[in-house]
This record gives structure tokens, sequence and C-alpha cells, in this order.
């Protein structure tokens, strides 16, 4: 297993690939040490933005910085280097509609997923089909990596389709919120395959699944 132990800027090593394949789904998410991805109420601004941590993933996930980020970060005309896809749960979608947006990921192809959303959302594909069915094709066909953006029900529903997870956890501790995988209990196994430390005190592990 690859073990980075960083002070500040580093140089990207690369992701365990294994050369022609299907593409994968990765579930990318900040969490807090007690496995959260938001508070009970869908808080998130707490979750720091560590310049160490932005600076050494920046290089090979540009992609996942939100559109309209990237236009104050002078990344409009940075090419996707990994992901062309974004999957969302309804609700993980719905800060972007609270900033003035219907499409947060542009530079993306974005799939949102609900069931009781109706309406016009320019820019996204409002799926209402089955989740998994629906995931399942979209592996299958031609195309970069799939990021699963969340939130944890999303990602709790589609949890037998992903095939690596990058955790990036920092040292909080908030004792409620919505977790990670938030659905019914069901044990996975995964293999860590690298870990990123930070001076500011988040790791960021990688794991593919079993
Ligand atoms: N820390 C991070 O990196 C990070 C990343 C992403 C999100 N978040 C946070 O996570 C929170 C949201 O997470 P969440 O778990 O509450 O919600 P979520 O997974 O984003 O959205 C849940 C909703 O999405 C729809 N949905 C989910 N799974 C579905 C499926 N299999 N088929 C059809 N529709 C499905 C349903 O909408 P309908 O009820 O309309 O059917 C469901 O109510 C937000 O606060 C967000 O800010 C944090």
């Amino acid at each position: 297993m690859k073990h980075f132990r960083y002070s500040g800027l580093i140089a990207w090593k690369g992701h365990a690939g294994t050369g022609a394949e299907m593409r994968k789904l990765v579930y990318y998410v900040g969490t807090t040490l007690d496995g959260y991805i938001a508070g009970p109420n869908g808080e998130y601004d707490f979750l720091p933005i560590e310049p160490d941590v932005t600076e050494a993933l920046l290089p090979e996930l540009p992609e996942t910085i939100p559109t309209l980020a990237r236009e104050h970060m002078g990344l409009t005309d940075t090419p996707n280097r990994r992901f062309d896809t974004v999957l969302m749960g309804s609700a993980s979608y719905q800060p972007g509609l609270d900033a003035g947006t219907t499409s947060p990921y542009d530079h993306l192809d974005q799939y949102v997923f609900s069931k009781s959303r109706t309406g016009e959302y320019p820019g996204v594909t409002m799926v209402r089909d089955d989740a998994v069915d629906f995931v399942a094709d979209l592996k299958r066909r031609d195309g970069a990596d799939i990021w699963l953006c969340g939130g944890g029900k999303l990602a709790a529903s589609l949890a037998g389709l992903i095939d690596e997870l990058i955790i990036k956890r920092y040292p909080l501790v908030i004792g409620a919120g919505i977790p990670l995988f938030d659905g019914p209990f069901r044990v996975s196994r995964w293999t860590p395959f690298q870990v990123q430390e930070f001076a500011s005190g988040a790791l960021v592990t990688r794991y593919r699944t079993t």
C-alpha cells in the first residue's frame, strides 16, 4: 500500500489503475472522524477546505470543483482529468439550486436522482428510474470514470456498484449527522491502497472493492 506523508504541496503519484477496463464508479467525499458527510440538518460549512489537501488533489481532480468556484479559481478552461460524469442525490443537488444554478458541475455530465422532483432542471438529467439499473448501464458505456458526489442515501443505494472510495477524513467529531452511507445495515469489506497524511490533520484514504 502506498503511504505518503505530506507537510505541504506534493506531486501527484497516480491512482491504482489496472489498464483498459470498465469505467469506475468512485465515491469521492469528505467526512468527519465519526463518519458524517454533513450535519443533522445538512450543514456542511464546518468541513474545512484545507489548502494542503486542495493542492494535492486539485491536479488530479479539478473537475470536482463546482463550476461557479472554478471561475474564481481560474480553472474555467482546465480539462477534466479523471471524471466526465457526476451523480448526485436530490439533497446533494439542492445547495447548487440555493446558490442559483441548476447546473452545478456544468463541465460534467450530471445525473440527479429523485423520484419526487418535477419540473425542468437545465443542464442535468433527472433520473426517476431505478438507480441501480441506471448506473449499472452507465458503467457499461464508454467514458471516463464516474464521480459519485453523494449524499449518503444515494451512496447507500449504489454501494454494490462502487469500485473505489476516496475518503477525505478531517479531524472533527460532530456526534450526529448524515452518514457516509445512509442505508440499511450491511457489511462490505474494502481494501485500502493509498493513504495520504496532511499537516493540516486531514487523511485521504483510497479503497478499492476487495
Ligand atoms: N461532505 C461531502 O463531501 C458531501 C458530498 C455530497 C453531499 N454532502 C451532503 O450530504 C447531504 C445530503 O445527503 P443525503 O444522504 O441526505 O441525501 P442524498 O443522497 O444527496 O439525496 C437523497 C435523495 O435523493 C434521492 N435518491 C437517493 N437515492 C435514490 C435512489 N436510489 N433512487 C432514486 N432517488 C434517490 C431521493 O430523493 P427524492 O426524495 O426526491 O426521491 C432522496 O431523498 C447534504 O447535506 C450535502 O451537502 C456532503
